[in-house]
């Protein structure tokens, strides 16, 4: 009988529908999680891919009245325009969804009644700042007012920008509403709490099941140590609807998580299945991974897992949480107010999906922050892309088109050609459990220590020198089948992270796009002696001083930047 594959489920962070998607989201779990999703389908895994646009909350609609525009206008844009530039990057999701589509209740309304059944939310009151003149209710994020720290006029509803400050909105001094200016008063409101402390028994028990990274276990373990009844109930009518309650809607950080589910429940009923999403999310053999940022750890490591653990469905918990670190851009933190930040649509004119998936790849914040900087986006494409992996595949395909007859040439394998194939085999190995630990940086390294090992290779053996012979011609043969190999072998392992050009690859080898899809099958193909080559054509090309210095003009702004 044959074995049943693997289910994995994964997740990218749903992206607030509020601004554009940006390198550091990228770099931190969308381009991991593609990677592996691409990665898990090669193994023969049976994948559900999901991520999609959080549209609800207090900052999207603040953002959205800023702008000028209703929350669904603003959202509609947003979602429609990130998700434009996911398929531009050749993301590879089974579906993207929002949390605006009218299913996504469905999930959150199961969830809110069985916790409330056993009791684990509880009704509270609160004191929340009010304005008599708006008639509303306002979030921490509608209001200003004096910091109780420093006293700096202009302080936010939760944080002082002046002195670092944080404290409740109820703390400021004369607070007033962003928007209107008008002043506020406190007035006593009631709002749903979930009970952690009650649930935190059983995420301490769970977590300690967990092999994560460290950081990420610590900084969990941090939180558990005090775990407070949090409150996931919000004054407001951007949101889902509580039920029974005027004016209020749910904490986008309750019902966002749930997002995942009703984005699998979309996908179903879209695929004609309807119940299609309960064989990845209800199955206890399906591996759960949920790629992420750092500072989404808490919720996905133990509020969305606590809320889960309270309810009735038998949902899967998170197995693997790969959360990255932060991406800096030349030297500072990406600032969309200070410009600081790089347009990934007007950057996709210049450079190709995989020249910038590779460099992120390359440089991803793993273990600690990372940057991305020009200097290295040339480095890595012109060093690494063109100087080693495509100098490979040119000088091997160029080679069997002029000296083979433009077909794949016989091999009587040598111990020194087998020794090269026995090399290139570990490398792959490794490049299979790099992408199976989540290391992206890891799997960049391998494949350019293979595409070396082929590039040393090559030159050792000297094919243009054993071709000039009549008797040394099958060793110039041997070496260039040996080379083509190694290529093949790259088009299998980069696939993940650059699918465009390993597929462009895998046709200049003449090899069917079929074949490509199967990483055991792929990588064990033979090449048939004598199968005809396309004519070869450069992979990647190269990125000028000129260009890197236009783009750091562009950068530090005006086109004039000389330093
Ligand atoms: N929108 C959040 C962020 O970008 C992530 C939400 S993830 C979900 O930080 F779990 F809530 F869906
Ligand atoms: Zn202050």
């Amino acid at each position: 009988m044959p074995l049943k594959p693997d289910k994995v489920l994964i997740t990218a962070a749903l992206l607030y529908a509020n601004g554009a998607l940006h390198f550091g989201h990228l770099a931190g779990a969308y381009l991991a999680a593609d990677a592996y999703a691409r990665f898990e389908r090669m193994r023969g895994s049976d994948v559900l891919f999901l991520s999609g646009s959080d549209e609800y909350g207090v900052a999207i609609a603040l953002s959205a009245e800023l702008a000028g525009r209703s929350p669904v206008e603003h959202v509609d844009l947003y979602h429609k325009s990130n998700q434009e530039l996911f398929s531009k990057l050749n993301f590879s999701f089974n579906h993207y969804s929002r949390t605006s589509w009218e299913g996504h209740r469905i999930p959150v309304l199961q969830y809110f009644n069985d916790l409330q059944e056993n009791g684990f939310v509880e009704k509270r009151a609160t004191e929340q700042l009010y304005s008599p003149e708006e008639k509303r209710f306002l979030a921490d994020r509608y209001v200003i007012g004096g910091c109780p720290r420093c006293r700096f006029d202009a302080a936010r509803g939760d944080e002082c920008p002046k002195c670092g400050a944080s404290y409740e909105a109820t703390d400021l001094i004369a607070p007033r509403s962003r928007l209107s200016n008008a002043s506020l008063t406190k007035k006593t409101t009631t709002h749903w709490f979930l009970l952690l402390d009650k649930l935190a028994p059983k995420v301490n028990e769970w977590i300690a099941t967990k092999r994560w990274k460290p950081t990420v276990l610590n900084f969990l373990k941090h939180y558990l140590d005090n775990p407070l009844p949090r409150a996931i109930t919000r004054d407001g009518t951007w949101g889902v609807p509580v039920p029974g309650e005027e004016g209020k809607v749910f904490y986008v950080w309750f019902e966002a998580p749930i997002g995942y589910i009703s984005a699998a429940i979309e996908w179903a009923e879209k695929s004609g299945n309807p119940l299609a999403w309960q064989e990845y999310w209800f199955d206890p053999k399906t591996k759960l991974v949920q790629f992420i940022g750092k500072d989404n750890i808490y919720f996905h490591g133990i509020f969305f897992p606590a809320m889960t653990m309270g309810q009735n469905l038998p949902y899967k918990i998170v197995d693997e949480l790969p959360a990255n670190e932060f991406l800096n851009l030349e030297g500072r933190q990406f600032s969309k107010s200070d410009n600081w930040t790089i347009d990934l649509t007007d950057i996709l004119t210049r450079y190709s999906p995989d020249q910038l998936r590779y460099t992120l790849a390359a440089n991803a914040p793993e273990s600690s922050d990372a940057e991305f900087t020009f200097k290295d986006l040339q480095l890595r494409c012109n060093g690494e892309l063109v100087g080693k992996y495509g100098n490979l595949a040119n000088r091997s395909l160029v080679f069997a088109s002029a000296k083979c007859g433009g077909v794949i040439p016989p091999a009587t394998l040598q111990p020194r050609d087998l020794l090269f194939l026995d090399q290139l085999a570990a490398l792959t190995a490794q490049v299979q459990e790099a992408y199976s630990s989540f290391r992206l940086r890891r799997v960049c390294q391998l494949i350019m220590e293979i595409s070396s090992l082929g590039n040393a290779y090559f030159d050792e053996k000297k094919p243009w020198a054993t071709a000039k012979h009549e008797e040394t011609l099958p060793d110039m043969q041997t070496t260039i089948h040996c080379s083509l190999l190694a290529l093949k072998a790259l088009a299998v392992v980069a696939k993940p992270i650059m699918p465009q050009t390993t597929e462009k690859l895998w046709a200049l080898l003449g090899l069917d796009p079929s074949l490509h899809t199967h990483w055991d099958e792929a990588l064990n193909l033979p090449l048939t002696v004598g199968h005809p080559l396309p004519t070869p054509t450069p992979l990647f090309s190269k990125i000028s001083d000129e260009e890197i210095a236009a783009e750091l003009a562009k950068l530090h702004g005006g086109g004039n930047y000389l330093g």
